[in-house]
């Protein structure tokens, strides 16, 4: 049986392991625990077209509405006519999406959407999903499970010195034993998540260190609209709680946002109010919170029954109350934080990248369906619709792939252990900070050259660190973390004009014809 190994263990990852595994031996790794990824927070759901009154056109020209013109229309078109028959994959699987009494599934509404098309779990759609597909994972006995275990870098041919280009495999530090191993396969999938880690503030976990891409981009792949950084505007502001995700199903249910003395603002900015696209929320409460100097805005849904709020959001209920903040009685301070990874390695429509035999899916990759700003849910249809084309790419190409090659193994022979762990720690916060304060809502020219004089910084100091140390999981995340704010900032300064995620006070207005910033190793 061929070998094919997948890095990462969300919906992407997990997803593609149970279309293939009955053809070939599996690896699916996770540098945590299985559980332990952007997936497992996802709160407001997955949009497909599933109501009577919606129609597959409707969802299309939602998509591109919100990617502000730089969206593949082929794609959005593809991924959307696929939706409904991934949901019934999921169900088969054993999701259990919310129900409304009838018996049909209830199906909510987000910014962006002019229809209810978000099937969920309550409020915890990302939980029972990863739930469900690791009881089916773990079940399987073509499938080896691999928690703890870090990829460092691909091993492509080129690399190594063979005549073929082709990614072989990869290197992978084993955190339990602290040992490195040469891990050999006849195809490699990136299903490694976003970089919401590169800013201060962001709704990800630990995890989202952006190594998919920056692994993609040393083996030689290119990657496209990396400037478009998602800010979700609804994050729970709390001075002492790591960022908190208030789901934008709470606006699409009623949730309306004031200013801080109990105005309402949004329809100053947009007619559509609090289900305007994100970009569009994030930069109308970012301008408040400047004009006014004030920390956070309100999200109020106090005005609805103690009933209906308890059961459409029973997660984001107890975790505000577990911190002081009653949504029941009064409205909540929320502030807006780094979301989601927009662009990322160039794939086409069955997730190939430009290395054969290496594939990214979900939100490691750039397939053209969110342009300039992805609409709310629109990222686990992705995930799930690019895992099953890849797989079917995958089981074609299964007999006439090359067998797992023997690769050579990780050279320590000119490293020695750290000195200094502290250049880590110091150069992480750093990074986070300039990326928060130069690279965030607004930018400027200045503000993104600042961030680049730094960055280049950060990078030789990173360079010369990995090259006579010993690696370790942080020097791993920090050195991908900074090449990935690299590619932003660099793709931020090519982009002349200000278009959906990217706002730049230099260039406030829109080019005539919308173009991708393509970046080449
Ligand atoms: P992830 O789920 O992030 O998984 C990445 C995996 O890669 C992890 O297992 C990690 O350990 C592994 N990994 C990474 N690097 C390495 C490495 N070097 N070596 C080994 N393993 C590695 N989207 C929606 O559509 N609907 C929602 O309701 C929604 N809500 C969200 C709420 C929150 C709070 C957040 C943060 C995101 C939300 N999103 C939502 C976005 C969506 O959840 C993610 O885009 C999606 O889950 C990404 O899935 P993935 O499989 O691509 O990556
Ligand atoms: C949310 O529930 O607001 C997150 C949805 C998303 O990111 O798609």
């Amino acid at each position: 049986m061929k070998n094919i190994l997948i890095i990462g263990s969300g919906a992407a990852g997990l997803s593609l392991a149970l279309e293939v595994a009955d053809h070939a031996k599996v690896t699916i790794l996770s540098k945590n625990t299985l559980d332990c990824c952007n997936t497992i927070y996802a709160q407001g759901g997955i949009s497909a077209v599933l109501g009577e009154d919606d129609s597959l056109e409707s969802h299309v020209a939602d998509t591109i509405g919100a990617g502000a013109g730089l969206c593949n229309k082929e794609i959005v078109e593809f991924t959307i006519a696929q939706g409904p028959e991934r949901i019934a994959w999921l169900i088969e699987q054993g999701m259990p999406f919310t129900r409304i009494k009838q018996g049909n599934y209830h199906l909510t509404r987000e910014g962006g959407h002019s229809h209810r098309r978000v099937i969920h779990a309550d409020d915890a759609t990302g939980k029972a999903m990863i739930t469900t597909l690791t009881t089916k994972v773990k079940a399987h006995p073509n499938i080896q499970i691999l928690e703890y275990h870090i990829i460092i870098d691909l091993i492509t041919g080129t690399k190594i010195g063979l005549s073929t280009s082709r990614c072989l495999g990869a290197y992978v530090l084993n955190l339990n034993t602290n040992k490195i191993q040469a891990l050999p396969a006849s195809f490699v999938i990136l299903a490694t998540g976003g970089a919401g880690k590169a800013y201060l503030y962001t709704s990800n976990p630990d995890i989202a260190t952006g190594d998919g891409i920056a692994m993609a981009w040393r083996a030689g792949c290119r990657v496209e609209n990396m400037e478009f950084i998602q800010f979700h505007p609804t994050c729970l502001y709390h001075p002492k709680a790591k960022s908190f995700l208030i789901s934008e199903a709470v606006r699409g249910e009623g949730g309306k946002l004031l200013l801080p003395d109990g105005s309402p603002f949004m329809q100053n900015f947009d007619s559509r109010g609090e289900l305007a696209p994100r970009d569009i929320v994030a930069r109308a409460i970012d301008h408040e919170m400047k004009r006014l100097g004030c920390d956070y805005v309100l999200l109020d849904i106090s005005y609805k029954s103690e009933k209906f709020i308890i059961e459409h959001f029973p997660n984001i209920y107890h975790r505000c109350k577990s911190l002081g903040y009653d949504m029941v009685n009064q409205p909540i301070p929320v502030v807006p934080a780094a979301h989601y990874t927009c662009g990322g390695v160039i794939t086409d429509k069955n997730g190939h990248t430009d290395v054969e035999g290496l594939y990214a899916i979900g939100e490691v990759a750039s397939t053209g369906l969110h342009g300039a700003n992805r609409m709310a849910s629109n990222s686990l249809l992705e995930c799930l619709v690019f895992s099953h084309t890849a797989s079917l790419d995958i089981l074609s190409k299964l007999t006439t792939a090359p067998k797992s090659a023997k690769l050579p193994s990780w050279d320590e022979s000119r490293v020695t252990n750290s000195d200094e762990e502290v250049v880590v720690s110091h150069n992480w916060d750093e990074l986070r900070r300039f990326m928060w304060d130069y690279v965030g809502i607004v930018r400027t020219s200045k503000r993104l050259q600042r961030a680049k004089s730094r960055v280049d910084l950060l990078q030789n100091e990173i360079y010369e660190y990995y090259s006579n140390f010993r690696v370790s999981n942080d020097l791993i995340e920090l050195r991908n973390l900074t090449l990935v704010a690299d590619l932003i900032i660099r793709s931020a300064q090519q982009r002349h004009e200000s278009r959906g995620l990217h706002y730049t006070l230099d260039y406030p207005n829109k080019n005539p014809v919308a173009q991708n910033t393509i970046l080449i190793p």
